[in-house]
């Protein structure tokens, strides 16, 4: 990886400090922290930004089990200061280079029985602190009882969120004040049951805007061999509270110390633009661990898949009753139900479709054996990976991909049977290799295996990077479905191509969604949100209409944005060839827009109204710009000044028509070109749930 130092200084000081408030601040000076010991020796922090306090004095510890002291009793024994500043490429991203400039308060502790470090990182735009377990004297084993890191806010900010759960992210956010989100869980979920821990139980990435117009950000950074992060709101004081997801034996956390917590990150701005632009996450990540990356690529896929989301077709080969059994069952004598999707046939019309149309990939799900009988049935043995149905000939397929130059992409739904996955996990990875398929789409839906494993737990947080990891040994791309949600670890693997992790196009949403992950989800990393779906009345796919999304809330013209406005160098035209054939000419902005980016410019964004960003590809001098906006609809006006001076350019406008609605008229669009530069000023009305998409070229 190219990696440019440009400057770092180190002022190193071991200064055996008692003073009680130690500060420090970002290299512009607007955002500082102080820290410090109450009476009990009880460690706390506490963040202005501007001059405003936005974190109040918040404790900072852990309780522990077996009288294992992370919280009281302790004396700083020095401090030390640091400060960063390096650029540094990413292999796959969203900019050519990003800048790493901070500085870092460390501060050394101990009590009587342990050792404690903390770390902060200030940033222009934000903070990102963690935890270091030195070596201890004695017991360097030791397990987490509670994560005792407070987010004290103070006020009744806005907070754009979805409730805390152990297994999922899969929900549609809600927008209220503080204040109201215990009445909006009840309202909505009833009693706290399942993997819902409390009624105030809140996911992060968390958006915050306080009643000044601050913008607050709260997530982690390098989610590696720990619990995820949940908070849990005291709504008297409104102090986010962290909660660790717990083991299936309640254990939040097994460390051996030396050990360092994932950071935990604020990213703070009066600009909500500066949230969706921040560096924090990945900075807060180790580099790339890989030397050769040149097998990491950027893709565009289409793939037998909307239609087993629609019910049209089905990932299974006989609709039989029976009982299925990996390795046992004969699907060469059960009666095939004339409905699955991935059979040769069908396959083999998509990868011509793809050849012609210049797509990367075609992922096809439903290829293998267990389908029958995989969903939440709790099964150790369901897939084995490698092999597949009577109808999918595997050698045929392959044999047919390469010729026309195009790549399979594989699908492991592993129904959550962790420990199943792990056993077949190199024969499934080496048949791959053996079959020419080079990314898989990994899937965990269900209850984890071993039994009360949550998916957010460290025991899956492990399995997902063993996956990730493992897969590099045989240059194998990931894009895991249902994972723990991201925190910037494509920086460091970046063979982790995007993740799901949120509520994507296969479920209902509501239209401000995309106006709101970008805030939320995205903040950790690339979402493979499958966009491209312009026929939005499902019961035009499948008349019986027997599944859960009946319509898509969007417009056309919103759904070539989300290309993007939903970063992913791994991005799906999702909708079936039928719809790409009825709608060429929105489909011809699927074929042409980028996936991998050399500069990005967030144009205007407000987290629940709209979303507009203008990017660069890669691999040329085009630009492109998404608006994504809520029900109510936008009229965005902004100047092209992140065009070349020098050049002239035209630019492909596909917006809503006047009369576009995403409830009754989403295929109402416009195309209009016209000749643009760095002074040309756009004006362009969005309708209720709808957006635009354009495409700069030089002329
Ligand atoms: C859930 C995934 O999100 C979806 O895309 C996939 O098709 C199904 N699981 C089946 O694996
Ligand atoms: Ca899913």
């Amino acid at each position: 990886m190219k990696k440019v130092i440009l400057l770092i200084i180190i002022i190193l000081y071991g200064l055996p400090s008692i003073s009680k408030d130690i500060n420090s601040t970002s290299p512009n000076g607007n955002i500082k922290i102080s820290f410090c010991l109450d009476n009990n020796g009880v460690p706390s922090y506490s963040v202005s930004y501007k001059n405003d306090t936005v974190i109040y004095k918040s404790f900072l510890g852990f309780d522990c089990f077996e009288q294992i002291n992370f919280k009281s009793g302790f004396q700083v024994d020095k401090s030390q200061e640091l400060t960063v500043d390096e650029l540094w490429s990413p292999i796959l991203g969203e900019v050519n280079t990003i800048r790493n400039h901070y500085n870092e308060l460390k501060v050394l502790m101990h009590n009587k029985e342990q050792k404690l470090n903390i770390i902060f990182r200030l940033f222009n735009d934000g903070i990102g602190f963690r935890y270091e377990f030195p070596e201890q004297g004695n017991k360097n084993d030791f397990i987490i009882k509670e994560e005792k890191t407070q987010f004290a806010l103070k006020y009744n900010h806005k907070a754009f969120w979805i409730p805390g759960n152990y297994d999922s992210q899969e929900y549609c956010p809600f927008t209220t004040t503080l204040s109201e989100v215990r009445k909006t869980f009840i309202d909505n979920y009833g009693e706290v049951s399942g993997t819902f821990y409390s009624e105030t139980g809140m996911q992060t990435p968390l958006q915050l805007k306080t009643r000044n117009g601050v913008y607050i950000n709260i997530h982690e950074a390098a989610l590696i061999d720990f619990p995820c992060l949940t908070l849990d709101l005291d709504d008297t004081n409104y102090i986010l509270n962290a909660h660790l997801t717990p083991n299936a034996i309640g254990y939040k956390g097994l460390v051996q110390a030396p050990f360092s917590t994932p950071w935990r990150t604020i990213i703070i701005s009066d600009d909500a633009r500066d949230i969706l632009a921040s560096k924090i996450i990945l900075n807060l990540n180790e580099p790339c661990k890989y030397t050769d990356t040149s097998w990491i690529k950027p893709q565009k896929y289409i793939g037998v898949w909307w239609e087993m989301i629609t019910g049209k077709s089905t990932w299974a080969y006989t609709e039989e009753n029976g009982s299925y059994k990996l390795g046992e069952t004969d699907y060469s004598k059960t009666k095939p139900s004339g409905r699955h999707g991935a059979n040769t046939k069908h396959v083999k019309e998509y990868i011509d479709f793809a050849a012609k149309h210049g797509f990367d990939g075609v992922l096809v799900e439903g290829w293998n054996q267990g389908w029958e009988d995989w969903f939440f049935k709790k099964k150790d043995f369901v897939f084995d990976f490698i092999t597949p149905y009577p109808d999918f000939n595997i050698k045929e397929i392959t044999e047919y991909a390469k010729d026309k130059g195009v790549e399979l992409i594989m699908h492991h739904e592993t129904s959550s049977s962790t420990r199943n996955y792990e056993r077949f996990m190199d024969k499934a990875y080496k048949f791959m290799v053996d079959n020419g398929y080079k990314t898989v789409k990994s899937g965990y839906v269900g209850p984890i295996l071993p039994l009360g494993e949550h998916h957010d737990g460290q025991w899956m947080v492990n399995h997902y990077l063993y996956a990730i990891k493992k897969a590099a040994e045989y240059k194998i791309m990931v894009n895991a479905h249902e994972p723990v949600r991201p925190t910037g670890l494509h920086r460091t693997y970046p063979n982790l191509i995007s993740n799901e992790a949120a509520r994507g196009t296969e479920h209902p949403v509501n239209p401000d969604h995309t106006t709101i992950l970008p805030f939320t989800r995205l903040i950790g990393g690339p979402m493979d949100y499958t966009p491209g779906i312009l026929e939005m009345d499902i019961s035009k796919i499948n008349p019986r209409l027997d599944g859960q999304l009946k319509w898509v809330n969007s417009t056309i013209s919103r759904q070539l944005a989300l290309y993007i406005t939903m970063y992913s160098p791994f991005q799906m035209a999702a909708d079936l060839i039928e719809n790409y054939k009825r709608f060429p000419e929105p489909f011809q902005f699927i074929k042409d827009v980028a996936v991998d980016w050399q500069d990005t410019r967030i144009i205007e964004a407000e987290p629940g109204d709209y979303v507009t960003i203008a990017r660069k590809e890669k691999s040329g001098n085009r630009w492109f710009v998404g608006s994504t906006v809520d029900e109510n609809g936008h009229l965005s006006k902004f100047k092209l000044d992140f065009l070349d001076k020098k050049k002239k350019y035209v630019a492909t406008i596909y917006k809503d028509a006047e009369n576009a609605h995403y409830k009754n008229n989403p295929q109402a669009y416009v195309i209009e070109k016209k000749n643009v530069n760095y002074n040309t000023v756009l004006k362009l009305k969005s309708a209720p749930g709808g957006g635009f998409a354009i495409m700069i070229s030089e002329r």
